[in-house]
């Protein structure tokens, strides 16, 4: 087997922590016996700064012509002051979009060497955590119609949002397949008792799963709730069920419940088996091109790459078990130092994780 591999290296820490990623994955490929191949393509501030769009044409081809993507992180203050359509962040939104990639997962675990690093109180993460926020990725507010206009002589602007019911029966189903390999258990969010969409969203959850996951379990909580949930009781939470915008907001607080942003993989889907996986973390602009990223995030996502794109199972789970050991063996980078622990850089971790697999 031989796979070929769009890597987006994007802004700030970006190219460093691909660069690790890439190095885990040879060695792993090397040791289980198949092929990869990279090819390297711009998006973001630096296809800004090389085409003058966030997203040029060649990178959703080249992204087209391949098995999987793996995408670093896009956006830096000197884009910051540029018009809405051309700024980094709408080069992600499009591929994302390009590639038909409506479901984003987004696992948020607390490790076991990582406990201390949560900033919740030790009793309420002595349940453990582990959410995996299943989010809706190409529909709702992020794409609806939006507008600015004027109106006695006041400014104003909008933006909508809209659900069908095959978009969030799609979503649903996702959901409902990774619970019926979990808790057999869903938890749906919205803010039905408020927006129609959301009204929507939960009859159909409950109808979709009803009909075709007789056996999992959906309950519903409305968006400020979760939101409140997550630091009062993370451990009641397995598999959650969102739309687009309320998985943007929820996803971080549970990432952050985690106190390891730094470790967060995710991977976003369609319906064939090529997928676009990244580090849940931004671009980190402020420490780019130091060497103290963490690149942990990214091979983690490379691995979700491997098992979820390739089907190779057991090299995932050598990558995930790697991480666990270097780990216990007191290597740390910057971010998720500990009293007692040996600090390395973002290169020396990526080093030492592919030597473990
Ligand atoms: C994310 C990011 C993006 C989003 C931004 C950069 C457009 O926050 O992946 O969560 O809002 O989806
Ligand atoms: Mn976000």
């Amino acid at each position: 087997m031989n796979y070929k591999i769009a890597v987006l290296d994007g802004d700030g820490i970006g190219p460093e922590i691909c660069a690790g990623a890439i190095k885990v994955l040879e060695k792993t490929a090397k040791k289980f016996g198949f092929g990869l191949s990279f090819s390297h393509y711009p998006i973001g501030g630096c296809a800004i700064d090389k085409t003058g769009v966030p997203l040029p044409q060649s990178t959703v081809e080249g992204c087209l012509a391949s098995d999987s993507v793996l995408l670093g992180a896009v956006g830096g203050y000197k884009w910051d002051s540029l018009p809405a359509d051309i700024r980094p962040e709408k080069g992600l939104l499009g591929i994302r979009k390009a590639l038909g990639l409506y479901s984003n997962i987004r696992p948020a675990k607390l490790w076991d060497s990582l406990v201390g690093a949560s900033p919740l109180k030790s009793e309420v993460v002595n349940g453990g955590i582990e959410i995996i926020i299943v989010r809706e990725l190409i529909g709702g507010i992020y794409f609806g119609e939006r507008g600015k206009s004027e109106e006695n002589g006041n400014e104003f602007a909008w933006d909508t949002e809209k659900y069908s019911v095959p978009e969030i029966e799609r979503i649903t189903r996702v959901a409902c397949e990774l619970a019926s390999k979990r808790s057999k258990k869903i938890i749906s969010v919205d803010k039905a008792n408020v927006l129609e969409t959301s009204r929507l969203w939960r009859k159909t959850v409950h109808a979709y799963a009803q009909k075709h996951y007789p056996n999992i379990t959906v309950e519903d909580m409305l968006v400020d709730n979760a939101a409140m949930q997550i630091v009062k009781n993370p451990a009641q939470f397995d598999v959650v069920v969102t739309s687009n915008l309320f998985g943007d907001i929820l996803s971080d607080e549970a990432a952050q419940v985690t106190g390891s942003i730094g470790m967060l993989a995710s991977s976003s889907l369609g319906d064939g088996t090529r997928g676009l996986y990244e580090p849940i973390h931004g671009s980190a602009p402020d420490i780019a091109g130091k060497d103290i990223a963490n690149p942990i995030a990214t091979i983690l996502a490379a691995a979700m790459m491997l098992r979820d794109s390739f089907s190779q199972i057991e090299a995932h789970a050598a990558i995930e078990n790697a991480v666990q050991r270097v780990l216990g063996q007191g290597y740390r980078t910057a971010d998720i130092m500990q009293e007692g622990c040996k600090r390395v850089s973002g290169s020396e971790m990526a080093a030492l994780i592919a030597k473990a697999v």
